[in-house]
């Protein structure tokens, strides 16, 4: 018996090490060629833009580093958010009404996985013999801003992508309530972070907007409009606003929200640039219609728009990366040199690597510790002081103290990180040969 269980031990004491070189070796790094998303660090997927045959595919981060795991105490508005334009419009979506869709389509995946973070922070992972992983893993994708677009339909409110504000079944995504309970579960299982919603607003049914937010349950983390600043002053810090559970921030198109529903109207408190290809004229920043100059410091918030009037799945990846920055350089000078809250784009997770994520962090960067990346500010630096971290090469997002805890952390943020788990575990299963390691994954899964 003795033996038995030294050979056990022995036997576990391999698997673990085997495992944490795996997850170690399984994690290729930002800017890293690769073969498949599944070989890159959580966050990050495989790619290169299309039609550059002579590039080969790199690991790209999609997702942001979280500004408020880095400094939390600074107002709403000094925060860079990345946001995705007509969110719900998801390429290979069907209608719900049964109808074939012929709206365009402006994303590649669900809200939940734009915004998607299945981990929480500091939860602890326990394995029975190889004791206790803990991780703390920060959001994924790492949207924060949604805009969708609402209209009466069928006796509720659906997303919709349409036409002289009416709605069809050809143009009806989904109930809008579906959505939003997608929003609601996220904010439920990640308690410090702040989702706003946009809404492009043709409802006209009374509280048609306030019934459905209700009951999505979405009414508990409302952020009340008389705490918005309508006169250009700072908001309130996200850190209140996190203690306060108020969390969820919402705009409309429709003025008389403000003082029916108490849904705030977007352009009392924002500037946003025009969108669409208009938007997208090389040094040129003019702003939309509806919205105050850019340069109005009476609105505390500025919105950045960059896709073109037609979505275009291939074109995204230019129109994301360097474009992208230079347009965001463009219109901060327009805005009275502020830096844009909300970094707004069709295809978000399309660039070459210096995309969407790159120009958010470096917003945050700019907005947060005055360094052209947040990844290098700290707690209680001096603004502007980037001497100390910039240029070190990025670290992983928050994991577990420990070098083991770390890799593991990484390889099951990759297992949770892919949207279909379960053909990850198939992956290992195929990569390592080895019937065992699933053994001790499944162990995982059952008790965590
Ligand atoms: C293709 O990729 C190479 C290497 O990254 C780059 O030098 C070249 O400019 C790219 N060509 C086009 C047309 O984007
Ligand atoms: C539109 O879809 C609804 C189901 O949501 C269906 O009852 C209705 O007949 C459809 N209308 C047309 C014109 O296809
Ligand atoms: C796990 O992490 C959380 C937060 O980081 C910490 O509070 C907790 O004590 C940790 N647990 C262990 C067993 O290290
Ligand atoms: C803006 O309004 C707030 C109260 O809502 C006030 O405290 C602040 O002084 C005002 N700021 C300016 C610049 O008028
Ligand atoms: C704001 O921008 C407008 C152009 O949109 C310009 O005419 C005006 O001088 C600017 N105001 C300030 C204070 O810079
Ligand atoms: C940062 O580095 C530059 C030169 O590399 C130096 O002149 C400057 O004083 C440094 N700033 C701080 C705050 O250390």
């Amino acid at each position: 018996m003795e033996l038995t269980k030294h050979s056990l031990n022995l036997f576990f004491a391999t698997l673990f090490t085997a495992f944490f070189l795996f997850t170690i070796s399984s994690a290729l790094k930002d800017g890293e060629t690769c073969v498949n998303d599944k070989s890159c660090d959580s966050g990050s997927q495989c790619g290169a833009c299309n039609g550059n045959v002579t590039e080969l595919p790199k690991c790209i981060r999609i997702m942001p580093h979280n500004p408020v795991s880095k400094v939390r105490g600074l107002p709403f508005n000094q925060y860079s958010w990345l946001t995705t334009h007509n969110s719900f419009a998801r390429v290979g979506h069907r209608s719900d009404t049964g109808a074939v869709l012929l709206a365009p389509m402006n994303q590649q995946d669900s809200v939940t996985a734009q915004l998607e973070a299945y981990l929480t922070s500091g939860k602890e992972y326990k394995i029975h013999v190889l004791g206790v992983l803990n991780f703390s893993v920060d959001h994924q994708n790492g949207v924060r801003g949604l805009m969708l677009d609402m209209y009466d339909f069928e006796d509720d409110i659906w997303l919709c992508h349409s036409f002289h504000g009416r709605c069809f079944n050809y143009t009806a995504f989904q109930p809008a309530i579906n959505v939003l309970k997608e929003v609601e579960a996220f904010l439920e299982a990640n308690p410090t972070e702040i989702v706003t919603i946009i809404i492009e607003d043709y409802v006209t049914t009374q509280s048609g907007l306030t019934k459905i937010f209700k009951a999505s349950g979405l009414g508990k983390y409302w952020f009340p409009v008389s705490r918005m600043p309508s006169n250009g002053s700072d908001w309130p810090t996200v850190e209140s606003m996190i203690e306060d559970n108020q969390r969820l921030v919402v705009f409309t198109s429709k003025s008389s929200k403000e003082a029916s529903e108490g849904i705030a109207y977007v352009w009392r408190y924002l500037v946003e640039n025009q969108y669409g290809t208009d938007g997208m004229k090389n040094g040129y920043c003019p702003n939309r219609a509806e919205s105050a100059a850019m340069n109005s410091t009476s609105r505390s918030l500025v919105l950045f728009n960059h896709f073109p009037d037609t979505p275009d799945l291939t074109e995204s990846c230019n129109h994301n990366s360097a474009p992208l920055v230079t347009m965001m350089n463009t219109c901060h000078d327009a805005a009275g040199k502020r830096w844009p809250n909300f970094i707004s784009v069709d295809f978000y997770k399309r660039s070459d690597g210096e995309g969407p994520r790159a120009a958010v962090d470096f917003a945050n960067g700019q907005l947060v510790c005055g360094c052209n990346n947040v990844d290098s500010c700290r707690a209680k630096m001096r603004f502007g002081d980037c001497n100390a971290t910039e240029g070190s090469p990025a670290p992983a997002p928050a994991i577990g103290a420990s070098t083991s805890t770390t890799a593991a952390g990484r390889g099951f943020k990759k297992r949770f990180a892919d949207s279909d788990g379960q053909q990850l575990q198939l992956g290992w299963l195929k990569w390592t040969g080895n019937g065992i390691i699933v053994e001790v994954i499944g162990v995982l899964l059952l008790v965590n």
